[in-house]
């Protein structure tokens, strides 16, 4: 091998990053009702948008399903655990018609979304929902009320050609994961056109897609490179890329693992912000800049924004299976 000397970069790595209370709670629900249960314990989708942690779980005896009639009849006793993302109220109430077992791993921040909508609609309002179609929370959210009573706003465009049929009882909600300062756009908009639409009691919004954004957008600038861990099917993941370019990285890429990485197409790079998105596990963050040492001579810069202590307590069927040691 040659002598010569590696170039030098620095990684700023944001935090916070990765993995949230949701997620953790998700995961750790899946963990435990295998330990509690034995395997296998179904998961209806993804428990959250990440290949790894699926594998990790199907590794341990989780099986992954996207709709509950595909459970075997045999496997009927075994747990079935809804992903945090939530579900609309078709999906527990067919486990019941099921005769299944169902464990709710819903971030208790979606939960909590469902509640405010709810909410609007019992005060009268019709509920617009700003969020990204199809997604797994929207159907879940669009789902808590009967069909016909949620409208969806994606865009400042879907805001202007929105026509409601009682433009002065309106209330909304957003995605938990959307861009914080898109949504703002959106928000404006409708209000602009619909000076009586209400907002939610609390912010839709959660703290970990706002503090992992604001994080981003602190260390974006001047970065050449800004590699972000996540899923393409991570709503939270893809606006941090959005996130970054906005604030000013030159590029920016979301990455699954390490070996995605396209060494030769990097081109000059001295500066690299490095995050991850809320179902990222910290594991391929190492991995990354593991990969980025063996290329470059490489300086971790801490690139901290706020410190996160929210912490979601396991369904309460689980929760002195905790306790036990493994
Ligand atoms: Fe929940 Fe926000 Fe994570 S809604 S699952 S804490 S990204």
């Amino acid at each position: 091998t040659s002598t010569t000397a590696l170039s030098p970069i620095t990684i700023r790595l944001c935090g916070p990053r990765g993995f949230c209370a949701g997620v953790d709670r998700a995961i750790q629900i899946v963990v435990l009702a295998l330990k509690a249960y034995g395997a296998p314990v179904y998961v209806r989708h993804e428990i959250v948008h990440n290949r790894y942690v699926v594998e990790g779980l199907e590794a341990k005896g989780a099986i992954f399903v996207e709709e509950l009639d595909e459970i075997p009849e045999e496997h009927r006793a075994q747990p079935v655990v809804f992903s945090a993302h939530g579900v609309p109220k078709s999906v527990p109430a067919d486990a019941v018609a099921r005769n299944l077992f169902y464990l709710d791993a819903t971030c208790p921040l979606v939960s909590k979304v469902h509640k405010q909508a709810m909410r609007h609609q019992r005060l009268g309002r019709h509920v617009v929902l700003i969020g990204h179609a199809g997604h797994p929370e929207v159907i879940g959210t669009m789902g808590q009320l009967p069909e016909g009573s949620v409208s969806l706003v994606e865009t400042v465009e879907d805001a202007d050609a929105y026509v409601p049929a009682d433009p002065d009882n309106l209330g909304f909600v957003t995605q938990t994961t959307l861009s914080v300062d898109d949504t703002a756009g959106v928000i404006a908009r409708l209000k602009e056109r619909f000076p009586n639409l209400t907002a939610p009691a609390a912010d839709s919004i959660c703290y970990a897609t706002t503090n992992r954004q604001e994080a981003v957008k602190q260390a974006a600038p001047g970065c050449d490179l800004f590699l972000v861990v996540g899923a393409p099917n991570s709503s939270n993941s893809k606006r941090l890329v959005e996130v970054a370019l906005r604030a000013g990285a030159k590029k920016s890429l979301l990455v699954q693992r390490a070996a995605e990485i396209d060494w030769n197409g990097l081109g000059e790079i001295r500066t690299v912000g490095l995050s991850a998105g809320a179902s990222a596990p910290e594991v391929i963050v190492d991995e990354i800049i593991e990969a980025f040492r063996a290329r470059y001579d490489t300086t971790v810069e801490l690139a901290d924004t706020v410190e996160e202590t929210e912490n979601f307590l396991v369904n309460r069927e689980l929760r002195n299976i905790e306790l036990t040691p493994a």
